[in-house]
């Protein structure tokens, strides 16, 4: 075990458990972005920092593991500034449209931002410009909302087992991309959306067919059925008298080949 005090408190934690983790075991709060617990361990963000006393510079507390009477401090006035000199340049490159975002009240960069009071931006200039990706069935990828915290290709490759994502580029051009730029429609993504589910801002969501439906419903042609079910394949041949649990989707199933909704 390692003994070590973070904000007055005297903490005892396993050996190569970071410092982050050590204060979380204290209910002591670190602000993250990029981390994702065993998922996305990068440090890249760097909302995390903290001082350690006698080391020079922040440590990133999401890597940074806790060591033998180390005294850490998580609040400072320094911490602090350096943590919304951090979201300052985050949201200098941010498409800030928040109003009309899906994620607008449950974004992690925008409870950041009103966290650390950050209300001006004050770096303006270049901005990254990368067109919208919506041509896959279901994920639509807006780059200009893209924070690069890397958690959606951690996800792809370490949960999913797929890795139709990842970076490109370097410096300011830094992007995350599909094999050759592809949209993602044209390379191995299986569409599960995890991704969207681990991206903590606006620039992977879920595609939405409102509109479409609401022209289905007005269309008098068109017998409309709703599915709001996940599993669709499945549940739909429960409407039609099917045993539970068939399997629509299947060629040699019950013939069901085309199904309007
Ligand atoms: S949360 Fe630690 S660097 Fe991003």
């Amino acid at each position: 075990m390692i003994k070590l005090n973070i904000d007055g408190n005297d903490i005892e934690v396993e050996e190569c458990t970071t410092i982050l983790e050590a204060a979380r075991k204290a209910n002591i709060d670190i602000p993250t972005l990029c981390y994702l617990k065993e998922i996305n361990e990068i440090g890249d963000c760097r909302m995390c920092i903290v001082e350690v006393e006698g080391r020079r510079g922040f440590a990133t507390s999401c890597i940074q593991k806790a060591e033998e009477g180390m005294i850490v401090h998580t609040n400072t006035p320094k911490v602090v500034e350096a943590r919304k000199m951090v979201l300052d340049l985050i949201l200098s490159n941010h498409e800030r449209d928040c109003l009309t975002c899906v994620r607008n009240g449950n974004c992690e960069l925008q409870k950041l931002a009103q966290d650390f009071g950050v209300t001006d931006i004050r770096y303006e200039g270049a901005k990254n410009k990368h067109e919208v990706d919506d041509k896959s069935p279901s994920i639509v990828r807006d780059f200009g909302k893209c924070v690069l915290c890397r958690r959606c290709v951690s996800t792809c490759k370490k949960v999913q087992g797929i890795g139709a994502i990842d970076c490109a580029e370097r410096g300011f051009a830094s992007c995350i991309s599909t094999a050759e730029n592809h949209s993602l429609n044209d390379v191995n993504c299986t569409f599960c959306g995890q991704c969207i589910v681990n991206c903590p801002v606006g620039a992977l969501k879920e595609k939405d067919n409102t509109k479409e439906v609401w022209e289905k419903l007005k269309d008098k042609e068109t017998t409309v059925i709703v599915q709001t079910a996940p599993a669709v394949r499945v549940g739909l041949g429960e409407e039609f008298g099917m045993p539970i649990g068939t399997n629509v989707a299947r060629k040699n199933g019950y013939g069901i080949k085309k199904i309007r909704i």
